[in-house]
């Protein structure tokens, strides 16, 4: 493991090949119950370039008219978030250092023109929670900052079966994916990259009550 800063946590190859095989084909799976949206920017409606969908108790969701949120159910078909695989909860748990599994993992997907431009995960009232990534398929450049935006940033190339755990000083640190290299991995068929993040979205002060 290597700490590029405080609180922000690099584990290279923290999943096997296998591993990375067995976590490409649940998702696949996942996908058919939970299928990809695009989700939209409030205001704006403009789309963003990269797909999602989600796993767990709840899911981050984007649209113009009620901006971004957790919900418990997919926009389009109306279900509840399929569960997240036992394979995904791993790297939280051996990871994150926090007592509770997550309530969320966001799965995005980048095909090789998609990018995500910088910003603050904030949409969580559990702040005192990390935020822990897991890339799958093509390398990506990922960067991030400190919590100002404008800031000083530096950027690392991420590559399939890596973690990323954002917690602590760094946990509102801004950041994004500048750009995904093509066919750097042999892991998904048609290329791209699978990101997922798991997070605790609820405060721990409102969980005895379960609200
Ligand atoms: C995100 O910030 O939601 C995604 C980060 C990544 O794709 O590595
Ligand atoms: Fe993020």
């Amino acid at each position: 493991m290597i700490e590029f800063a405080p609180g922000l946590l690099y584990f290279p190859d923290f999943y096997s090949r296998l591993e990375q095989e067995a976590l490409a084909s649940l998702l696949r799976d996942a996908v058919k119950a939970a299928p990809l949206f695009t989700p939209l920017m409030p205001r704006t409606g403009k789309p963003f370039s990269v797909r999602m969908t989600n796993f767990g108790a709840l899911g981050w969701v984007s649209d113009r008219e009620h901006g971004y949120r957790y919900e418990a159910r997919h926009p389009q078909t109306g279900e509840e978030w399929p569960a997240i695989p036992d394979l995904v909860l791993r790297a939280w748990r051996e990871t994150s250092n926090y007592p509770h599994d997550p309530e969320a993992c966001l799965m995005n997907f980048y095909d090789v023109s998609a990018r995500m431009g910088l910003h603050q995960d904030r949409d969580e009232a559990a702040l005192d929670a990390p935020v822990v990534s897991i890339s799958l398929g093509d390398s990506c450049l990922f960067r991030i900052g400190s919590e100002t935006r404008g800031g000083k940033t530096r950027s690392f190339k991420l590559h399939s079966g890596d973690v990323v755990v954002i917690g602590g000083a760094s946990r509102l640190a801004f950041h994004g994916v500048d750009r995904i290299f093509p066919a750097t991995s042999t892991l998904l068929p048609n290329g791209g990259r699978i990101n997922l993040t798991m997070r605790r979205v609820r405060a721990a002060e409102n969980l005895a009550t379960g609200g």
